[in-house]
């Protein structure tokens, strides 16, 4: 017997409302069918006869379109009830066209392009019949050596909110059941950047006001923007695995948010809390996580073979059990699949068409942060005739495309080699690789790279992180340039050329003492498809560079977590304070006065700090207020400045706010994000900047774990980086 539930059938009868057609279906559903839907199997085969018994919610990594649409026909017509499947995969930065690493995404501080560029991801997605992504992941992450910075949005909580809730907007649209919506996913709940020593998957260990006040904000944001899903992270928190943990799940998801979505493991956590230590075996595994607040199980078995089992022992009410699946149909229905089970790419638009590649053009060309431009020697002007174009990353269409590409292809890749010899012409262009590739030890291939060198009359040197040096479980705890690039640079430079790096990577990298060699630097992360283009109009001045760093840079590993918004401390220290380790004098004495927190031969500051990006303009700050300079609570409060382009090209700026709460119940970051906008100027055009928040938001989580703004003075900062000296006082009142 196959019962049929949707808007347009008979047999049950009109249900209007979904609840009321879940209810039904619910009501007529065995237990194992409402355990089937919460099994997400992997990838499309050897899974039939599960379908037809009804034992499959979700299908993940299946992105065959006649597959999809067979296994659903099965699902439908062989199963007992026809519920259809949702299948999901990881659609990270792009399905088809693949844009910037979401860490190249977060340097264009520009939300309504990433959310544009998750439109984009979800349709041509949506085309083949993938309705679920696990996307977006919003780790918030101050360690370089994690591989997975690179599918971050960086170091900052406010960065990451509005980027994960750009990307949520983008996936889910005004309503799953629109063509070309699908269902999202926050991830991975939480911490997971946290992760002890930059390893992946490692012990994450948190006071509670840390997680409220810097993990879990951009998960609130998701949830606030109706972010359809939640993933589980692989870590612990706090000693309790995440994927069982009742403080995450329970606590703060049902009791605290009153989250209605749907919450799936992460792959194979569920059994990993036994390898964790703390559970004895599978069922006990499934235990913990279905009552903790688990719904789907991705890949693993706990529910498949423990949930009856656990449910006839009266340890889980069989309500949980229909909780848990009814969260499955609601997304089902929500998404149409009832009505619209099947996928017919004719009727959408064509993948990688020209106006998915022309945002993926603009995403990489906004990613793109330029550190320095001695001379300037960037734009490259008409006195250029000769260009080199050197490196292990110049022409290498995989590794532009970064982690997580399961379904990018390196053959639609424009690699800046192939734009830079099409718009500057092939008799003009020398190239040489120089190294194989971004880990090659030897210097085989230095000769030809002079050789290429020596007629030119620039040298573009691209450089960097192959893509499988980023991403899951792929940590380095050296983060230099990897190989022989740092001594390619040294060789260049002995050239006498001009020296323009473009560096390609999944995360921050260390190499300072090869800065002086270099008269540019081009931060490009890994830009995806269309690097080649974005590469051509900022390296040719048709765009100019307005990416900021959303991350801190080092200037060692060793100073690793570095991160602008950290405390003060009882001891700062400044430049004068700094006690360099040459100057140290020999059998000096050890004296416990004017001691300050630093390194003695790295000091405390980064490389480049988060925020920071130059333009091929110049940018003028003036006119600072602040009205009202003293406030209520519930208030809010306006700052303004002016803002000028003074250079000689049309650029934009990423006007910054920053605000520092001086003294607290708890000690509070030195300074924090509060609010960004980007400003664009035609040379000599002044504009009037306008920044407003609420005192809620400069507020934290006290000793007593509430979130509170407390009365009293504070200091606001606007500029372009969170360096930036444009200070301004003002209070909230008692
Ligand atoms: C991976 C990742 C997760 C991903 C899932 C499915 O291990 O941790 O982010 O969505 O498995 O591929």
């Amino acid at each position: 017997m196959v019962i049929l539930v949707s808007s347009c059938k008979s047999g049950l009868g009109d249900y209007d409302p979904t609840e009321y057609k879940i209810d039904s279906l619910l009501s007529v559903m065995t237990v194992e069918e409402k355990i089937g839907q919460l099994i997400q199997e992997n990838g499309g085969q050897g899974h039939d006869e599960d379908i037809k018994r009804g034992r499959v919610g979700s299908v993940l990594n299946e992105v065959n379109t006649e597959n999809i649409n067979r296994l659903q026909q099965l699902a439908i017509d062989s199963s007992r009830l026809g519920i259809p499947i949702i299948f999901a995969r990881d659609v990270i930065h792009g399905f088809k066209t693949i844009f910037p690493i979401p860490l190249g995404l977060a340097a264009t501080f520009n939300p309504e392009l990433i959310e544009k560029t998750a439109a984009i991801a979800a349709m041509e997605a949506a085309s083949v019949g993938i309705r679920w992504t696990f996307s977006p992941m919003i780790d918030v992450c101050r360690d370089p050596r994690w591989g997975r910075i690179a599918e971050s949005f960086g170091e900052d909580t406010h960065l990451q909110s509005l980027m994960g809730e750009a990307m949520v907007k983008g996936y889910q649209a005004s309503a799953l059941n629109r063509q070309g919506s699908i269902a999202s996913c926050a991830k991975h709940f939480v911490a997971y950047g946290a992760a002890e020593g930059g390893r992946d998957y490692n012990t994450v260990s948190v006071p509670e006001n840390e997680l409220r006040d810097v993990y879990l904000p951009p998960f609130k944001a998701c949830v606030d923007a109706g972010v359809a899903t939640l993933m589980t992270a692989f870590n612990e928190v706090n000693g309790v695995p995440a994927s069982g943990n009742r403080f995450l799940l329970d606590r703060i998801l049902q009791q605290e948010w009153q989250y209605k979505g749907l919450v799936v493991s992460d792959w194979e956590s569920i059994p990993q809390m036994q390898t964790h230590g703390y559970t004895t075996d599978l069922k006990e595994s499934a235990f913990e996580a279905f009552d903790a607040g688990m719904h789907m199980e991705m890949n693993s078995k706990g529910f498949a073979e423990y949930l009856k089992e656990l449910i006839d022992e009266g340890r889980i009410p069989s309500g949980m059990l229909d909780d848990a699946a009814r969260k499955i149909l609601e997304l089902k229905f929500r998404l149409g699949l009832f009505d619209n089970p099947y996928t017919f790419p004719e009727n959408f638009p064509a993948l990688l068409n020209e106006d998915h590649k022309e945002v993926a053009r603009q995403a990489a060309a906004e990613s793109v942060v330029l550190l320095k431009n001695k001379g300037p020697v960037l734009p490259l002007g008409a006195e250029i005739h000769k260009i080199a174009i050197i490196g292990p990353l110049a022409n290498s269409p995989h590794d532009q495309l970064g982690t997580w590409i399961f379904d990018g292809d390196k053959r639609d890749a424009i690699t800046p080699l192939e734009s830079i010899t099409e718009y500057f012409g092939s008799s003009n262009i020398q190239y040489a690789p120089g190294m194989e590739i971004s880990r090659t030890k030897t210097r085989e291939g230095f000769n030809r790279a002079l050789q290429a060198a020596k007629n030119a009359d620039i040298i573009l040197l691209f450089l960097g992180e192959e893509s499988i040096l980023s991403g899951e479980s792929h940590c380095r705890a050296d983060i230099g340039l990897p190989g022989a690039q740092e001594e390619l640079v040294q060789t260049l430079s002995e050239t006498g050329k001009p020296l323009v790096v473009i560096v390609m990577a999944g995360r921050p990298l260390t190499f300072e003492k090869v800065l002086p060699k270099i008269d540019a630097l081009l931060y490009a992360w890994h830009p995806g498809t269309m690097a080649g283009p974005a590469l051509r109009d900022i390296l040719f001045g048709i765009e100019c560079p307005s990416g900021k760093l959303p991350v801190t840079f080092p200037r060692h590993v060793g100073q690793v977590p570095l991160y602008y918004n950290h405390k003060n401390t009882g001891k700062p220290a400044t430049d004068l304070t700094w006690e360099r380790m040459d100057d140290i004098p020999a059998e000096a004495a050890q004296l416990s006065i004017g001691n300050t927190s630093h390194y003695l031969d790295y000091g405390f500051k980064p490389w480049f700090p988060f925020g920071f990006g130059l333009s091929y303009t110049h940018f003028e700050y003036s006119d600072f207020r602040v009205k009202p300079a003293e406030v209520s609570p519930g208030d809010s409060i306006v700052f303004y400045a002016s803002l000028k382009n003074t250079g000689e090209y049309a650029g934009t700026e990423v006007v910054q706010l920053y605000i520092r709460d001086m003294v607290a119940s708890r000690t509070r970051p030195v300074r924090e994000l509060k609010a960004f906008q980007r400003v664009t100027l035609e040379p000599g055009e002044i504009k009037d900047i306008t920044m407003k928040i609420h005192t809620s938001q400069l507020g934290f989580h006290n000793q007593d774990m509430d979130y509170v703004t407390e009365a009293g003075d504070f200091k606001a900062w606007i500029g372009g980086d969170s360096e930036t000296s444009y200070e301004l006082d003002f209070s909230i009142k008692k």
